[in-house]
């Protein structure tokens, strides 16, 4: 991954198309990825651990990957869960481009690939599955999480995978401090995945000032 490219709108990097395989326990996916979106050369070792560990959904309902890049999140649940949607947001729309193609090669028609303001406000998830931005800094990442996660069903959870030392531990209890409850669901090759559920209704956060960082 370039830094650079990391949270660009439109790449200007030119394009460079390559196929990759993702290979899972249950599951092989033939994707396309391009220069200018995240780990475009292998599966992002962060983004297996999620898709080999985190649990299925705990509900039924629409299904959400915040930050998809080329789609390996959403394509994989999308896969697993055919009768499901699942919605790929990101602020990237070269990768959302990529998404789209991927979905379609696989035949996927349950996949919507979307910039953030183009979801639709009333939509809810029963499951939100990321490999969240860490990079654009703590108070835009809490400021990400709290929209999104605002948006889970009661039933709903969301699971993110973060590197232990890019702050897995004080991202999860920040997001406690927040109101939403957190639990570490495992720990995999320096990788954590989080289980965040809703706020419980009419709860105020901890922090009481919806603090930011
Ligand atoms: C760590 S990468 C994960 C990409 C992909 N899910 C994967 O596993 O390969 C995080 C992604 O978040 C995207 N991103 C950055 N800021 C964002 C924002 N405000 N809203 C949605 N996505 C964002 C980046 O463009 C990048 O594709």
């Amino acid at each position: 991954m370039s830094g650079s490219h990391y949270f660009t709108g439109a790449p200007d990097v030119a394009s460079e198309r390559r196929p990759i395989t993702v290979k899972l326990p249950d599951i092989t996916l033939e994707l396309t990825t391009d220069s200018g979106v995240f780990s475009r050369s292998r599966l992002d070792p962060g983004t297996r651990v999620l898709l080999e560990h985190a649990p299925p959904p705990r509900a039924k309902g629409p299904i959400l990957d915040v930050g998809c890049g080329y789609g390996p999140i959403a394509l994989t649940w999308a896969s697993r869960r055919k009768r499901s949607a699942v919605w790929a947001v990101d602020v990237n729309t070269r990768a959302l481009d990529l998404v789209r193609e991927n979905a379609q090669a696989l035949n996927l028609g349950n996949v919507q690939a979307a910039l953030p303001d183009d979801v639709p406000a009333d939509l809810r998830f029963t499951a939100i599955y990321s490999n969240p931005p860490i990079r654009i800094g703590k108070s835009a990442l809490h400021r990400l999480l709290k929209q999104w996660l605002g948006r889970l069903t009661p039933d709903g959870s969301a699971f993110l995978v973060i590197q232990r030392n890019l702050g897995s531990d004080s991202l999860q209890k920040w997001l406690n401090t927040e109101g939403f409850p957190t639990t570490r669901v495992t720990s995999v090759n320096g990788f954590r995945i989080l289980e965040a559920r809703p706020r419980p209704e009419g709860e105020a956060p901890q922090s009481g000032r919806g603090t930011t960082s």
